[in-house]
């Protein structure tokens, strides 16, 4: 376990100065959504996406390095009588088992040593919704080690073996006040 982190964001969490709106390309796509099925919000930090996730009906895990934020996420659960499970520890490629979600969502996070494992861990026709930030930055918000920035259609590369069915990338384009900029959006299908 890498104390250090989990004590960096159980500060960030404690202090109360985090994200707490689901990330735009899962809120903006439900309808992608199957019926049924399980769910994984993963490096979930408060738990916007699980909650979101479990209300529609899919039976949904969170999992986060952050103790901190594994509370909030119960006490959200039992307020909103919704079942969430959730998985506090650090997430390595280890942490992921063969064909168990039917949906995995990602949103401002980036660990490219686990994108395989990700897809591995989708069960056939599984969708994944990955948001996370670029290096093309129209504003200071968001980190600035480039390790944790995407390069231009980094997405597409790193989940080539999808099928796409969403990719987002605004960039500078047109109006920059106007849509989402410093983050790049995809959804995936796999496909066997
Ligand atoms: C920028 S926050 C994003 C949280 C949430 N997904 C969102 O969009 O608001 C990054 C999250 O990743 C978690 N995290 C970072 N590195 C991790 C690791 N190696 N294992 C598990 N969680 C990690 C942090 O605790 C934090 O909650």
């Amino acid at each position: 376990m890498n104390k250090a982190l989990r004590d960096k964001w159980d500060r960030v969490y404690r202090s109360g100065a985090s994200i707490t709106a689901p990330a735009t390309v899962l809120s903006e796509n439900l309808f992608l959504l199957p019926a049924t099925g399980s769910a994984l919000d993963l490096a979930s930090g408060l738990g916007a996406n699980a909650l979101l996730l479990a209300k529609q009906g899919l039976t949904t895990q969170a999992w986060d390095i952050s103790d901190a934020a594994m509370c909030h996420i119960q006490q959200q659960a039992v307020a909103h009588a919704i079942a969430i499970k959730t998985f506090t520890g650090e997430i390595t490629p280890s942490s992921f088992s063969a064909n168990t979600f039917d949906v995995i969502v990602v949103s401002r996070f980036l660990d490219r040593s686990i994108c395989n494992a990700i897809m591995e861990s989708l069960k056939p026709n599984g969708l994944l919704f990955y948001q996370t930030y670029t290096q093309y930055k129209s504003s200071e918000h968001g980190p600035k080690n480039p390790r944790f920035l995407l390069a231009k259609n980094e997405l597409l590369q790193l989940f080539s073996a999808l099928k796409l069915v969403f990719y987002r990338e605004n960039e500078g384009l047109g109006g920059a006040q106007q849509g989402l900029r410093n983050e790049a959006q995809f959804i995936g299908q796999k496909i066997t």
